[in-house]
């Protein structure tokens, strides 16, 4: 798991290398952000050997940035922990300014905010603090502690950061209670590639942006996660088990293989449907004004995963340029599917786009997203897949 530790200026900092320690030997990565006036209290050294990656707390940082934009590392982040959480962070986060790296950081995730606030007693007693715990809380995100006890201060009552064991074993616990927590889900991605000599082949325009986006959700509500892609040019995500293939036939093989051992499986992979009959062993050369490439059909990976006996949940895709339902329940019905999502392609939409809008079918309903990014778009499908089957599979 990707986690962004954002660390404010608090006396309890001093407690963070232990608490990377403690992230870490639970399996996490860690990038860590500083405030400036964290920076009173743990040295970026002593951060960064624990860490093993370099920490940031500039957001005007050109270096850092070059490397890894601040955007980018809110997209990299499955969690984003604010421990320690000073009364000034929990303001900015409440009132949604962004005058500092952390602040921006989260603004632009997606992913979960956790927050460990430590802060005097009476500070955090004080009614604009709870205000603002009560529309983080509104918002979801999830909040840590404090504890009760003695105080830096000298006094004692509620405002202790927890223990960085609590933390991390809480921070385990947010991902491990996720909608999908317990489940395996197999997942296709991409577009295939079949050959027609040594430097020609046929594919489509899928870029894998649904099917990437899709397998980060289903690891983020809590699933194991296999994602079996086609060739494209996004990095795969993290904690995900990653299978690459170029053909049909391959990714058929890939599938079948491990789909015995899923509870769910969606494909959203665009797959030839055909192949040529015969791959040249030479470069084809040309020969008058047309040519001719026979073609035969290759296998249906969604077809042939719903129809194994004791399968897997089977969702698939219906990217349709007409007749959308017609077309999409006929899949549904043929392949013998559990659900089906159905999008319409071409001039721009789904394929290589960045959002999508769907209609989904399964036997007890069917529901409408409006156009958004296909991040956004597949956490909600994932929250409605596992409404649906969570129990089922
Ligand atoms: O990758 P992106 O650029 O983000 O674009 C996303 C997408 C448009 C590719 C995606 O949203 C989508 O619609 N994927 C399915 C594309 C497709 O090939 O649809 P189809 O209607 O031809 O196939 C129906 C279903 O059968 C699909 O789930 C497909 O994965 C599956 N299939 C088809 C043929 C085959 N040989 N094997 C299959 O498994």
């Amino acid at each position: 798991m990707n986690i962004v530790l954002g660390i404010s200026g608090g006396i309890a900092a001093y407690k963070t290398p232990d608490l990377v320690r403690r992230l870490r030997e639970r399996g996490a990565d860690v990038q860590i952000v500083l405030t400036r006036s964290a920076e009173e209290f743990v040295t970026e050294t002593a951060l960064q050997a624990v860490s093993g990656n370099p920490v940031r707390s500039n957001l005007w940082d050109k270096e850092a940035e070059a490397s890894m934009s601040h955007i980018e590392l809110a997209r990299w982040a499955d969690l984003v922990l604010i421990a320690p959480a000073t009364a000034e962070i929990l303001s900015r986060l409440a009132g949604g300014s962004a005058p500092d790296l952390l602040s921006t950081l989260c603004l632009a995730t997606e992913a979960p905010i956790v927050i460990a606030p430590a802060m005097n007693h009476v500070m955090w007693s004080n009614p604009a603090v709870q205000a603002n715990r009560e529309t983080l809380e509104a918002r979801g995100c999830r909040i840590l502690g404090p504890g009760v006890g003695s105080q830096a201060c000298g006094e004692t009552g509620a405002g202790r950061m927890l223990e960085p064991h609590d933390i991390a074993d809480a921070v385990i616990d947010v991902t491990a209670s996720g909608s999908l927590s317990g489940k395996s889900v197999l997942i296709t991605a991409g577009p295939t590639r079949e050959a027609i000599d040594p430097v020609r082949y046929v594919t489509n325009r899928s870029s894998g942006k649904m099917g990437y986006a899709l397998a980060r959700a289903a690891r983020l509500a809590g699933a194991r996660v296999t994602l079996v892609s086609g060739p494209v040019h996004l990095p795969p995500p993290a904690n995900v088990e990653f299978v690459s293939v170029t053909t049909a036939q391959e990714m058929h093989d890939a599938c079948v293989q491990r789909a015995g051992d899923v509870d769910l499986f969606i494909a959203a992979a665009a797959v030839a449907d055909y192949r040529p009959a015969n791959v040249a062993d030479e470069k084809i050369k040309k020969q008058g004004d047309t040519m001719t490439v026979e073609m035969v059909r290759t296998p249906d990976v969604l077809a042939a995963v719903a129809g194994l006996k004791d399968g897997p949940i089977a969702i698939g895709f219906a990217a349709e340029t007409q007749n959308l339902k017609t077309n999409a329940m006929a899949k549904f019905d043929g392949k013998k599917l559990d659900m089906i999502i159905a999008n319409r392609v071409g001039e721009g939409r789904g394929f290589d786009a960045d959002s999508n809008s769907v209609e989904v079918y399964w036997k007890g309903g069917e529901q409408h997203f409006d156009d958004m990014p296909k991040q956004n778009l597949a956490k909600e499908l994932v929250e409605l897949i596992a409404r649906e089957f969570a129990d089922a599979s």
